[in-house]
């Protein structure tokens, strides 16, 4: 009921509607309808009410990522039309995992702040409270097992979209980092759930920093935020973004097994295609050139003595 509460309010341009109509629009009482503002104005929503003119959004309401705020607009068929939203958690990508046997395909689980925000090989990833956007999404593909390293890719092509369509002109570092003016804005930690022949489910995590101005030491000189270099964006808007295309790119590798059109959207994005890079294993570092970008998402690169060779796993620096 707030969810429809706060989408008459959303749709009405921040003008007055009064408590009548509202409680006329939805069957419900007035005081019902009092009840569900004053629990939206604690949730952070700048709600006036005025005596005898009703109810309106006095300004835009504080960038949360709440299930109203992201549900408002996303034209999505199926991902985000379940969404968990917390004020505070450990891991978005653990939380996920818990709940995917029971729930829908394309769930999004979101939090405000993480406390123990997992990176990829072990890491941690810093997630403080309104600075970026920690989500999880919940897919449960139709496909064999060994098909799944394709969905990072999808996930990297499809938010490199979604920050160009909102104006911000970035690069993907392979596997899946999202770089912008040469640093690190966005990552994904991809986890799956399976048996031999059969995905369980998937969990894609990402991380993006968007209103960061600090980072802890260690990473301070490689990671920044949209904020940091000058982009101005709510996080809600770029969520939603991010769920249209990746849902776009997903049923088209799903329904149709396209994988060309994605690997090109990737390779247009790519900063190490063609670039002398070191492609780091454990302790081992090696300097090659990196040819091309497979089908498979797989890296090709050139070493010194001549060799093609692919790449699956592992990090690279440029
Ligand atoms: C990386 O190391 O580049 C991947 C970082 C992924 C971080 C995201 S934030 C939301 C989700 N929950 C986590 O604990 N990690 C992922």
């Amino acid at each position: 009921m707030r969810k429809k509460i706060i989408n008459i309010i959303l749709d009405n341009n921040r003008e007055f509607i009064s408590g009548e109509e509202i409680s006329k629009q939805l069957g419900i009482s007035r005081s019902a309808v009092w009840k569900h503002i004053k629990s939206l104005k604690e949730e952070g929503y700048n709600i006036e009410s005025i005596n005898k003119k009703g109810y309106r959004l006095k300004e835009k309401p504080k960038d949360l990522l709440s299930s109203q705020n992201i549900a408002h607009e996303l034209n999505t068929k199926f991902l985000g039309k379940s969404i968990f939203h917390f004020e505070t958690i450990d891991s978005t990508n653990t939380y996920a995992k818990k709940i995917a046997s029971e729930e829908v395909d394309g769930t999004v689980v979101i939090s405000e702040e993480q406390t123990l925000g997992r990176g990829r090989l072990g890491r941690i990833w810093d997630s403080k409270a309104y600075e970026g956007i920690w989500m999880s999404i919940i897919l449960k593909p139709n496909i064999l097992p060994y098909r799944t390293p394709f969905l990072t890719i999808i996930a990297g092509a499809s938010i490199a979209n979604a920050l160009n369509n909102l104006g911000v002109s970035v690069g993907i570092k392979w596997p899946n980092d999202i770089i912008l003016n040469g640093k690190k804005l966005c990552g994904i930690l991809t986890e799956l759930s399976a048996e031999i022949e059969r995905v369980n489910y998937i969990v894609l995590g990402i991380g993006m920093n968007v209103k960061n101005l600090n980072f802890p030491n260690e990473i301070e000189n490689i990671a920044t935020s949209l904020c940091k270099e000058g982009y101005d964006l709510s996080r809600v808007d770029i969520v939603r973004e991010i769920l249209c295309e990746l849902e776009k790119n997903y049923l088209e590798f799903i329904k149709n097994e396209n994988r060309e059109k994605i690997i090109d959207t990737y390779k247009k994005y790519s900063v190490v295609l063609g670039k002398n890079i070191f492609v780091i294993k454990n302790d081992d570092r090696e300097l090659v050139e990196c040819v091309d970008i497979n089908i498979d998402g797989n890296l090709i690169v050139k070493k010194s003595n001549g060799a093609i060779k692919e790449v699956m796993s592992g990090e690279v620096s440029v």
